[in-house]
């Protein structure tokens, strides 16, 4: 049972809860005394935890490695911020627990996401397409997206974020179709948003806190090309799945990005591949921009300067320090 959340810690009071472990290192002090430096969370925020018994610090670095859940006991006080003086640890059982409890995870509800999701690729009637959805989208598959991040910074990073971001994306191309569609393929349009960021699921790690990217990621090109490349071998499984029709869809992953700089293999040659770039970006950019305005605390009417959009944000003054409304009962049960 979670008890005690991050964004209800305050100083001086006594803490005896769950907390993911982020970020664990041994250091010393000026007196040369051994201290453990901690970084705990879940899923309303971060906190600097210390050991600064020595053999507890040491007992406790060889027992905790990022990724674990910890029972933490201790006192938090205010010194740079929040802070834990931790007093006793033990490491859990991961697998009792709720994993996005322990991490940033979307406000919405992700059974109901995953509802209009399967509504939206339904709709989809070209029999090579329906198969194909069907074949990649499977149970076991679509628990595993659901609970996946789109990044792990910048847009939609959090667990149910590429849900989030694939629906937002799917429901800007049905609009284009239905605004401006007279050329546009509109099964082929919605297939490829359902599918574009599919690589995501390897290119970072899905099962962390802190969805670092894999080395799948980091060498092989990154989501774009693990997309593609689970694309090709799910669309073997497809009988007599058209030649042309694959390529159109491969094109569709690869350029979605819309420009080599932005991490395109190819910028977008096809009306459908030109709808599904600006479906993506605005998306991202939205939700980006939200997160900012969501997370300004203050009374100055400028965000912090983001460095991605290279500027900071007016925010209106009703705007300011909204409150949270996703943080769950103290008293909820995994
Ligand atoms: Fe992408
Ligand atoms: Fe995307």
């Amino acid at each position: 049972m979670k008890t005690q959340w991050v964004k209800s810690l305050h100083p001086g009071l006594e803490v005896a809860t769950y907390f993911g472990v982020f970020d664990i290192s041994l250091a010393k002090t000026k007196n040369g005394l051994k201290y453990l430096k901690l970084l705990l969370g879940d899923r309303t925020g971060t906190i600097e935890a210390r050991v600064w018994d020595p053999d507890l610090a040491e007992e406790v670095y060889h027992m905790l490695a990022p990724g674990d859940i910890a029972v933490i006991r201790g006192t938090v006080i205010e010194f740079n911020g929040l802070q834990i003086n931790v007093e006793h640890c033990r490491k859990t059982d991961k697998s009792r627990l709720n994993l996005n409890d322990f991490r940033p995870t979307t406000e919405k509800d992700i059974p109901a996401l995953l509802k209009e999701f399967t509504a939206k690729i339904s709709k989809v009637a070209n029999p090579y397409l329906k198969t194909l959805l069907e074949t990649i989208f499977e149970p076991k598959f679509l628990e595993q997206f659901a609970h996946a991040t789109a990044a792990r910074k910048i847009h939609h990073c959090y667990a149910g974020g590429l849900l989030e971001h694939t629906i937002e994306v799917m429901e800007y191309c049905f609009k284009v179709i239905e605004v401006q569609g007279e050329f546009i393929d509109p099964d082929l349009l919605i297939t490829g948003a359902a599918i574009h960021d599919l690589g995501k699921l390897w290119e970072y790690d899905q099962n962390g806190f802190t969805f670092q990217r894999t080395k799948e990621g980091r060498l092989l090109g990154g989501h774009v090309i693990l997309g593609r490349d689970f694309l090709r071998e799910k669309v073997k499984l497809v009988k007599n799945f058209p030649k042309e029709l694959s390529l159109h869809l491969e094109h569709l992953i690869l350029s979605h990005h819309g420009q080599r700089e932005w991490g395109a293999v190819e910028e977008p040659k096809t009306l459908e591949a030109i709808a599904l770039h600006h479906a993506d970006l605005l998306s991202a950019r939205i939700n980006q921009v939200g997160c900012l305005i969501k997370n300004h605390i203050g009374s100055t009417c400028w965000t912090n300067y983001d460095r991605y959009l290279g500027r900071s944000l007016f925010v209106p003054e009703k705007q300011h320090t909204p409150k949270r409304t996703d943080l769950p009962p103290e008293s909820e049960t995994q």
